[in-house]
């Protein structure tokens, strides 16, 4: 299966799918709206094609959405992936490629969409953390949840290092929902992923 991810910057989840090496995945290319994403230069180094498509050079969404979807489809992705992308989606994007477009949020979704989600977990008095790959949608963090990791929320913690334990456990359930939905093994029905690995 082909693969496109798409990033803003660090690419630390990019990088994770990447070093997965997850069989029947071939990763086809990494596009950035950043040209100076730092995950451009390390998804070169590997020798993945990557492009950047600059969003400040677009009038408005609709023409960014569509000269990233053009740059896309080059690329004939069976699964798109946004690790880290960090631009709102039109609903035409979303729908064009509905099933096969996959997103990472550092929340237990529904608990916490958009920005911030460290703080506000800490905040909020909330004893577990954790992140939520899900298909993505037209409403902003809210598709179909394929899979979730649940950490601690430790008495010191700061934004900042449950970010890092976030992330870790990110960087575990990112490569093996890709490798599911490679396998075959998701099914959606309605808001449910049913996930046939785990209930056969
Ligand atoms: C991750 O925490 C991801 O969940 C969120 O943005 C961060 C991106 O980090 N959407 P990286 O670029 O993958 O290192």
């Amino acid at each position: 299966k082909n693969i496109v991810i798409l990033i803003s910057g660090r690419g630390s989840n990019m990088q994770a799918l990447v070093n997965a090496r997850i069989s029947g995945a071939r990763i086809a290319a990494v596009i950035s709206n950043r040209p100076d994403a730092y995950g451009l230069d390390w998804a070169k180094a590997q020798g993945i094609h990557t492009v950047t498509v600059d969003h400040t050079q677009y009038a408005n969404r609709a023409e960014f959405d569509a000269a990233l979807a053009d740059a896309i489809d080059q690329f004939r992705p069976d699964l798109l992936i946004l690790a880290g992308f960090m631009r709102i989606l039109g609903a035409e994007f979303t729908q064009r490629y509905a099933g096969r477009l996959f997103n990472i949020h550092p929340s237990l979704l529904p608990a916490f969409p958009g920005l911030h989600t460290h703080q506000r977990a800490i905040d909020a008095g909330c004893k577990v953390a954790g992140c939520t790959v899900h298909f993505v949608t037209a409403e902003l963090d809210h598709g179909p949840i394929v899979s979730q990791a649940v950490v601690p929320i430790l008495n010191d913690d700061t934004a900042q290092s449950l970010a890092q334990r976030v992330l870790a456990a990110e960087h575990r359930i990112y490569p093996e929902a890709v490798s599911d939905f490679v396998q075959g093994h998701l099914r959606v029905e309605g808001m449910r992923v049913i996930n046939t690995r785990l209930s056969d």
